[in-house]
């Protein structure tokens, strides 16, 4: 399809892999005149220019997008968005024709408070595990409420927890330990004030993530996450050690069951409660018995997912936002990669606890049409590029069968080191066997 838009220039918030590979889709488009990233990271500024503006300085920003005459803004990540960038941008005279990705403060909520999605998805039917919420008004009736359900159980911190809110219980014991822990050891400070308690659902997870303006959407991807730290899935979790798309299991019957259960009900939700949405939603499922169920949802796209996600889809991402504030975004036609694409992350040593950062990076040399190099921490210093964050690099490869696509990865990732370096080796291993 043809637009006769004009070429614009952009502003993508953040620093992580997600925002790398979101620089390395946008460049690509002939609708991007100068590309600019705040704050990026050294892999971003192959891209673009990178701005020393914090993601949650809005003032800052709001200065910068009038003296470059930024005319789109994408939102990487959720804090922002929370925060209320996109309110900040639609109630200032001078900023409101800029065009911003991502939902608003009120949308945001749908990953800002676990509470209010569970809200969100009872009012609107959406298949989801049961739950109860409790504060320190009704402790009492929560630790009767652990003493008598099922193990093992959820427990949830209401807010954000920097991905650290939510834990499985295997014993009553435990998760008594936790509940007090959260809501009278204040654990997570304002986030754990509410606790959201859940039954445990078994299944594979998978996310679909979705592309609205408020009212219609478009499917654009979806990928499996491992976020344990340690092969075959064991260890801490972390915000994500590496993905696969497509998943094997998410066939049509599961995808219609997905869009007819949880995303069309969504995305009506969010168009009735007059949410101003215009960005990604992730919806975080899982695959219980062949029927979905939303673990979270999420107001912005995953990081590693993205790494997954926008290299298999063809379609020009400029071009896709444009057409979410034009309320085109039906006239557009998905076209997705149909080879496998797998990312691995390489992070530092003692990641998700303690690590050093600064480490030198040796072997970061130009990536080949299959395989991208997607920063996810790294810093320019001087001559040379060091780490800088627990997730460092991801490397994304396409192949004919997952398998594939992970080894072409690995190679790649055997001739990157920095001191630490570890990376799980086994991603995509339930398809390991030919008969995927
Ligand atoms: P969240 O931060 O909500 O994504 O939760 C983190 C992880 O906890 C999810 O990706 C799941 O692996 C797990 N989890 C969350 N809720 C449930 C649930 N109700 N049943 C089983 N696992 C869950
Ligand atoms: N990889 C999970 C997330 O971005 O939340």
């Amino acid at each position: 399809m043809s637009f006769n838009f004009r070429k614009m220039n952009i502003l993508i918030l953040g620093s992580g892999g997600r925002e790398h590979a979101f620089a390395w889709k946008l460049e690509n488009s002939p609708l991007c005149k100068k590309l600019f990233i705040a704050p990026g990271n050294a892999g971003t500024q192959l891209h673009g220019k990178n701005i020393p503006i914090a993601v949650d300085d809005f003032v800052g920003i709001r200065k910068f997008c009038l003296d470059e005459q930024i005319e789109m803004v994408v939102v990487g990540p959720e804090e922002p968005l929370v925060k209320g960038i996109y309110n900040f941008f639609s109630s200032d005279p001078l900023l409101k024709n800029i065009l911003v990705i991502g939902s608003s403060a009120e949308g945001a909520q749908l990953e800002g408070s676990k509470a209010f999605s569970k809200h969100f998805m009872q009012r609107h039917h959406i298949p989801t595990a049961g739950y109860a919420e409790f504060t320190i008004q009704n402790f009492d009736d929560g630790i009767k409420y652990l003493q008598s359900h099922s193990l093992p159980i959820v427990l949830k911190a209401d807010g954000l927890a920097a991905g650290k809110g939510v834990v499985i219980c295997e014993s009553v014991d435990d998760a008594i330990l936790t509940f007090t822990a959260m809501i009278k050891g204040r654990q997570f400070g304002e986030a754990s004030e509410t606790v959201v308690i859940e039954e445990f659902l078994k299944g594979i997870e998978v996310s679909v993530f979705v592309l609205t303006d408020g009212s219609d959407y478009k499917i654009i991807g979806h990928a499996k996450d491992y976020k344990r730290i340690g092969e075959g899935d064991t260890g801490l979790n972390t915000g994500g050690m590496g993905c696969v798309s497509p998943v094997p299991f998410v066939d049509a019957d599961f995808m219609k069951q997905v869009e007819e259960t949880i995303i069309q009900p969504t995305i009506k939700g969010i168009r009735e409660e007059g949410m101003e949405y215009k960005g990604f939603v992730f919806f975080g499922l899982i695959n219980v018995e062949g029927k979905p169920y939303v673990i979270e949802y999420n107001c912005r796209m995953g990081d590693p997912e993205t790494e997954v996600v926008l290299p298999r889809l063809k379609n020009d991402l400029v071009e896709l936002f444009m057409s979410v504030h034009n309320h085109t975004l039906l006239q557009q036609i998905i076209e997705i990669d149909s080879r496998y694409c797998s990312t691995i992350m390489a992070v530092s040593s003692g990641y998700p606890g303690d690590y050093k950062k600064g480490f030198p990076i040796k072997g970061l040399t130009s990536e080949h049409d299959d395989v991208m190099l997607f920063h996810a921490a790294t810093k320019q210093n001087g001559d040379t590029i060091v780490t800088n964050g627990g997730r460092v690099l991801a490397v994304s490869a396409f192949g004919k069968t997952i398998p594939e696509a992970t080894q072409k990865a690995l190679k790649k990732l055997s001739t990157i080191q920095f001191e630490g370096i570890v990376y799980r080796s086994d991603i995509g291993y339930e398809w390991r066997s030919p008969l995927q």
